[in-house]
């Protein structure tokens, strides 16, 4: 068993895309038994909440279900309950360095890390943005879904 967490700033836009991104290929793949999916914010603005609408929209016409998704904010236990902790920013990887247990900070890095070929390194953050940013948004997801696939798989 492996379990990842995803980790954005409120955990409405980016990181309840990466779970739903994720949870499908890993259903896909016949690994759900396999592999524990969750994701939480940095911050507390919009706990309880779905995912903004915009981006559940924007999954759903790409196959993937966000609707069921409730954000929270991301505990200094789950450093210790998951495996990775992937974090869509530079800002949201130093805030959870900054509160991660030094022997779990081996888990923590930057999701687009296990993308290959990106054209960045981080996911930006689409809050203010247009609906173009959404699908940024995903495109950059899928393409770091597919990396921590395969290396899941390879740990497995
Ligand atoms: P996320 O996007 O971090 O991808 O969920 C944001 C959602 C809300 C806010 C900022 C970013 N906010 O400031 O409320």
């Amino acid at each position: 068993m492996r379990k990842v967490l995803f980790v954005c700033l409120g955990n409405i836009c980016r990181s309840p895309t990466a779970e739903g991104v994720f949870q499908k290929y890993v259903d896909d793949a016949g690994l759900s038994h396999l592999i524990n999916i969750d994701s939480a914010g940095t911050g507390a603005w919009h706990i309880g909440k779905q995912p903004d609408p915009r981006a559940t929209e924007a999954a759903k016409k790409r196959g993937y279900v966000l609707e069921h998704l409730r954000a929270r904010k991301v505990s200094t236990s789950d450093f210790r309950e998951f495996d990775f902790v992937l974090a869509m920013d530079h800002s949201n990887l130093s805030d959870l360095l900054d509160i991660c247990p030094e022997s779990e900070k081996h888990k923590v890095r930057l999701f687009l890390s296990y993308a290959n070929n990106a054209e960045l390194d981080e996911v930006p953050d689409p809050y203010y943005g247009g609906a173009r940013g959404f699908e940024f948004v995903l495109d950059l997801v899928e393409q770091g879904a597919e990396g921590l696939l395969s290396e899941i798989t390879r740990e497995l």
